[in-house]
C-alpha cells in the first residue's frame, strides 16, 4: 500500500464538491443558507433527515447517526479504507497524489501494476464496442436479446463480446502501447506451446467485466457463444490483479442497494446476477460457481448482515452453503436460503416466471438452520417410525446449536409436525445448545435413512389432499408452509378458502386461530380471514414471510373449483390430523383415553372421505 503526502489530503479536500459528490447518491435540496437537506442514503426513512454543510465540509443525519467528511462518506458508500477514499476522490477531481518514501523496487511494481489495471479497462472498453458495434457480434447480441437482458442492464454491467480473430485484442493492445508481456500478464493472452508465439485468451465469447468493489477491471469472465465452445465459461487466469476465489462478481453495483437493504443475495452466476438486477433487485452478486471461499464470505459479510444464499439445490450449491455457514457462524452474519425451484436458477425464474415471480422467491428465504433441518426431515422416510428416528438423531447436532429462543420453538413445532408426533415428546429428544438431553430415541439399528429413500414420501392425510397433490411442499415454497403434513393441510385448506371466500368467511369466523400450527400460519390465517376477497392488500409492508405465504395460496387458488364441501374436507383433514398427534402423544405418555380417540379418528375420517366425494362430484367437469 503506497504511502501519500499528507498534504495530498487536504489538497484533495480542497477539491472536493461535497453537494456534487453525495447528489450521486441521494437529491438534496437547500433547508436554509449553507445547509441542505434530503433522504439518507444509509438508511430508509421517508422524511429527509440528512443533511450536507458544504462549507464544513460535512454531512450528519439525525435519522441514524451517520456523519463525516468527504472521505467517510466515499468509505461508507463505496466499502473502501481511507487510502481508497483517497485515491477514488483524487482520480474523481482531477489530483495527483504524490507517493512517499517509496524504495524503487516498490515504485516499479506499483506503476506496472498501474499500466496492467489500465489495459485490463481498455480491454473492456474495446469487447463492449465490439458487442454493440461489430457485424460480427449480431449473433451475440440475438442471444444475448433471447435470454431477455436489455441494452440497458447489458450497458450497466459493461458486457461486451470478444471477436474470433486470434489477434484483434493483441493488435489493438499494442497500438495502445502495452508490449506482449504486458497483455499476457493482463491475463488477456495465451502462450502456444511450444513456439511461445502469443495469441488472444477470449475469442468468439461474450465478455463479463470483473470489477472490485470500486469498479476497477481486474479481469473477464467469458461465456461460450457456440455448443461447440469448451468451457462454457473462461476465466481470467489468477496472476497478480486477479483472484477469482477473492472477490464476488457485481459488488461495485450491488453495494448501495445491499447497504440500503440490510441484506445481499449470493447466486451462483453472471446470468443470475444480470436477470435479478433487471428484476428490480440491485443488491445481488455470485460467487462465480466456486465453491465459495472464506474471503468471498468476507466480501458477502461487507455488502450486508445478512446473505441470502440463492444457490442451486445440487451438491455444489449445497457445499458452498455449507461452506459459507461455517465461516458465518464465527461472526456476526446471518444466512438465509432462498429455495429454487428444482432445476432452475435464479435467471431461469426471472425468464420464465417474470421479475414478481423472482422477487417473491426471494423473498421466501428462510433461516439456514431452518434449510438444514427441511435437507434431513427430505431424506428420511417418515411414513416408517425407524425413519423418523433417523430423522431425529440427524436433527439433534443441529438443534445442539439452537439456544432458547422463538425460532427454535417453531422449528420444534415444524419437526414434531413433521413426524406427526407430539412437539412435547420430539423436544425431549432433541438437545438445547450446551445442554446434555437425557432421553433419546435408540438410532434404528438398520443405521441412517431408509434404504427405499421414498423421497418426500411423508405420510400425508391420505385422501385426495394428501402429498402429491397438495403442491404446498414444492420447494419454492413459503416459510409458513411447513412441509408437515399438517401445515401442508392447513396451507390447502386456505388456498380453497380464498377459492370460496364467502363460504369461507362463515368458517373461518368459527375458527381459533391459536389452532394453526406456528405463529408464522396464525399470520397467514388472520391475514386470509381479513382480506378474503382481495389477498393481495393490506400487506404490511415489513412482513415477507407473509407476502411469500399469501402470493403462493394466490397462485395456488386459481387453480381451485370454488366448492363448500372441499372446504369442509380440508378443514376435517386439518382435524383429523391434529387428533392423530394427540393419539400419539396419548400412546406414548400413556394417558389413556386412546380409544375414544381412535374412534373420533374413524369418524372424522368417514367424515372427511365423503365431503371429498361430494367436492369431487360438485367440481366435476359436467358432461
Ligand atoms: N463458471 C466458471 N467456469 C465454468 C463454469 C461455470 O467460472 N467452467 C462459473 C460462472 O461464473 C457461471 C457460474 O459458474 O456464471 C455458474 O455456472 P452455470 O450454472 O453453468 O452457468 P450460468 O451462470 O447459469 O450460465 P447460463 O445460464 O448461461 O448457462
Ligand atoms: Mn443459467
Amino acid at each position: 500500500m503506497p504511502r501519500y503526502a499528507d498534504s495530498d489530503k487536504e489538497k484533495v479536500r480542497e477539491a472536493v464538491d461535497l453537494l456534487d459528490l453525495v447528489s450521486k447518491r441521494t437529491e438534496l435540496r437547500r433547508a436554509s443558507p449553507g445547509d441542505y437537506k434530503g433522504l439518507c442514503p444509509f438508511h430508509d426513512e421517508r422524511t429527509p433527515s440528512f443533511h450536507v454543510t458544504p462549507d464544513k465540509g460535512m454531512y450528519y443525519c439525525f435519522g441514524c447517526g451517520a456523519g463525516g467528511d468527504a472521505f467517510k462518506f466515499v468509505q461508507e458508500t463505496e466499502g473502501l479504507d481511507f487510502v481508497g477514499s483517497l485515491e477514488s476522490l483524487a482520480q474523481r477531481y482531477g489530483i495527483e497524489l504524490t507517493v512517499e518514501d517509496e524504495d524503487p523496487a516498490a515504485a516499479e511494481r506499483r506503476k506496472a501494476r498501474e499500466r496492467l489495471m489500465e489495459l485490463l479497462e481498455r480491454a473492456a472498453g474495446f469487447y463492449e464496442r465490439y458487442l454493440w458495434e461489430s457485424a460480427e457480434a449480431e449473433p451475440a447480441r440475438a442471444y444475448l436479446r433471447d435470454r431477455g437482458f436489455t441494452d440497458e442492464t447489458l450497458r450497466a454491467f459493461r458486457v461486451g463480446y470478444a471477436p474470433s480473430a486470434w489477434d484483434k485484442l493483441m493488435m489493438a493492445g499494442r497500438q495502445g502501447g502495452y508490449g506482449n508481456k504486458e497483455i499476457f500478464d493482463a491475463g488477456l493472452a495465451v502462450r502456444a506451446k511450444g513456439e511461445g508465439r502469443i495469441y488472444d485468451r477470449f475469442r468468439r465469447r461474450i465478455m463479463f467485466p470483473l470489477c472490485d468493489p470500486r469498479g476497477r477491471v481486474l479481469g473477464f469472465g467469458a461465456r461460450a457463444l457456440g455448443a461447440d465452445q469448451q468451457p462454457k465459461y473462461l476465466n481470467s487466469p489468477d496472476g497478480d490483479i486477479f483472484h477469482k476465489g477473492e472477490m464476488v462478481y457485481g459488488a461495485h453495483l450491488a453495494r448501495s442497494a445491499a447497504a440500503r437493504a440490510e441484506e445481499v443475495v449470493a447466486t451462483e452466476g453472471y446470468m443470475d446476477v444480470l436477470a435479478l438486477h433487471q428484476a428490480g433487485m440491485a443488491n445481488v452478486v455470485c460467487i462465480m460457481g466456486t465453491s465459495m471461499t472464506d474471503k468471498q464470505v468476507g466480501e458477502l459479510a461487507k455488502l450486508g448482515k445478512t446473505v441470502l444464499l440463492a444457490l442451486d439445490a445440487d451438491s455444489a450449491g449445497q457445499e458452498a452453503m455449507l461452506k459459507a455457514a461455517k465461516v458465518a457462524a464465527k461472526s456476526k452474519l446471518a444466512l438465509r436460503v432462498v429455495p429454487l425451484p428444482k432445476g432452475l436458477d435464479p435467471a431461469d425464474v426471472v425468464q420464465q416466471q417474470g421479475a414478481e415471480a423472482a422477487k417473491a422467491l426471494v423473498s421466501t428465504s428462510v433461516p439456514f438452520v431452518r434449510f438444514q433441518i427441511e435437507r434431513e426431515l427430505e431424506r428420511a422416510d417418515l411414513t416408517q417410525a425407524e425413519g423418523k428416528d433417523a430423522a431425529i438423531a440427524a436433527l439433534r447436532p443441529i438443534f445442539a446449536t439452537l439456544p432458547p429462543s422463538a425460532l427454535r420453538e417453531e422449528l420444534l413445532a415444524h419437526v414434531a409436525d413433521a413426524v406427526d408426533l407430539a412437539p412435547s415428546l420430539v423436544s425431549s429428544w432433541l438437545p438445547m445448545a450446551g445442554e446434555r438431553p437425557a432421553a433419546a430415541p435408540a438410532r434404528p439399528s438398520g443405521g441412517g435413512w431408509s434404504p427405499g429413500g421414498s423421497r418426500g414420501g411423508r405420510g400425508g392425510g391420505g385422501g385426495g389432499w394428501g402429498g402429491a397433490s397438495s403442491g404446498w411442499d414444492e420447494p419454492a415454497r413459503p416459510a409458513a408452509g411447513a412441509a408437515g403434513p399438517l401445515a401442508r393441510a392447513e396451507g390447502d385448506f386456505l388456498a380453497q378458502c380464498l377459492a370460496t371466500p364467502d363460504a369461507a368467511a362463515e368458517i373461518l369466523a368459527t375458527l381459533d386461530d391459536a389452532a394453526f400450527s406456528g405463529d408464522a400460519m396464525r399470520r397467514v390465517v388472520a391475514h386470509v380471514r381479513a382480506h378474503l376477497h382481495a389477498p393481495q392488500e393490506g400487506l404490511p409492508e415489513d412482513d415477507k414471510m407473509l407476502a411469500g405465504a399469501v402470493a403462493k395460496l394466490v397462485t395456488k387458488a386459481a387453480d381451485l373449483a370454488p366448492s363448500r364441501a372441499a372446504l369442509q374436507g380440508q378443514l376435517a383433514n386439518i382435524e383429523l390430523l391434529r387428533l392423530r398427534r394427540e393419539i400419539d402423544a396419548a400412546v406414548s405418555s400413556g394417558t389413556g383415553g386412546v380409544a375414544a380417540l381412535r374412534r373420533r379418528r374413524d369418524q372424522l375420517e368417514e367424515r372427511r372421505d365423503t365431503l371429498i366425494q361430494q367436492a369431487m362430484e360438485e367440481t366435476a367437469p359436467s358432461a
